[in-house]
């Protein structure tokens, strides 16, 4: 067997961009195969053509909330690779909506990406992964403490830790360790919408005791942490990446001097 077979696959949904995107990249580095899925196979190709030189990928194009996508994603890892170490459930939307502006579309939408899909393909990953692999859910700190008008996003995020922690029980015996990291705003394309309002700016930078916002590599190396043998005793746990932004209450000279304004 060759030094490349034995190196461990991972497979990441939401690869192609954003936080997934570079996900893929920070595995890559830490010696693992890629199986890169999303719907566009556009991107999906520029992902591949732009991983560290030498690394094995491939990639499928398919929508992740589809009944049979987490068999078909599996079972691609194992005709390519024959193996999965690390299943990363990363995609997700950002359809943030107050409850009143929530229609039954949106709803469904929700928890089909980010319920149903991580549930099936931890399911489909379980039939075929060996002790020592785990599996790593991408939630937010909205699933955590809640977050301006979270909506339904925040119900669902909350879901995936219940789900994390019935994974982690259930495959935890077979050597199968599942956790979540909880992002707090990160720049990528699912806010960009958001970034330059000025509400969206106050609520995320003045409640963070960090000097800087997140970048997709936090999360990134948060994951490569669990997923590697170094995470090997961490199982059904949630982690914050986000700078304090969830843990400390935290208010910015400015905000907590600022005058009070009613709102209108
Ligand atoms: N950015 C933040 O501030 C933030 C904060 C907390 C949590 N998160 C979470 O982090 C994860 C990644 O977010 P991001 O900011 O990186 O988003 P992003 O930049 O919009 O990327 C989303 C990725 O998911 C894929 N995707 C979306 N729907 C899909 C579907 N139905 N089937 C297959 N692939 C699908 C997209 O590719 P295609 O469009 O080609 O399918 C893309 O690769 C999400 O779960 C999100 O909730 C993000």
């Amino acid at each position: 067997m060759s030094a490349q077979a034995e190196k461990p696959v991972a497979l990441i949904t939401g690869a192609s961009a954003g936080i997934g995107e570079a996900i893929a990249h920070r595995l890559a580095r830490g010696g693992f195969r890629i199986l890169a899925v999303a719907r566009r196979q556009v991107p999906l190709d520029a992902l591949a053509e732009a991983l560290q030189p030498g690394t094995e990928v491939a990639t499928l194009a398919l929508d992740v909330s589809a009944t049979d996508a987490g068999d078909s994603a599996v079972d691609a890892a194992m005709e390519r690779f024959g193996r999965l170490d690390a299943l990363v459930n990363n995609a997700g939307s950002g359809k943030f909506a107050q409850l009143r502006r929530t229609d039954e579309d949106m709803l469904d939408e929700l928890i089909d990406l980010t319920l149903k899909a991580p549930f099936r393909f931890t399911k489909a990953a379980a039939r075929v992964m060996q002790s020592g692999s785990s599996i790593t859910y991408i939630g937010s700190t909205f699933g955590m403490i809640g977050g301006l008008n979270g909506g339904m996003y925040t119900a669902v995020k909350s879901g995936l830790v219940g789900l994390t922690r019935s994974a982690a029980i259930e495959l935890g015996p077979q050597g199968i360790r599942c956790n979540l990291v909880a992002p707090s705003v990160v720049r990528t394309a699912m806010i960009e919408e958001y970034w330059n309002s000025e509400v969206f700016g106050r609520v995320n930078q003045e409640f963070t005791p960090f000097d800087r916002m997140g970048v997709p590599e936090d999360i990134a190396n948060a994951v490569h942490f669990l997923a590697s043998s170094e995470g090997s005793f961490i199982n059904g746990q949630t982690l914050a990446v986000d700078g304090g932004w969830s843990t400390t209450k935290y208010l910015s000279k400015e905000a907590v001097l600022a005058k009070r304004v009613d709102q209108p």
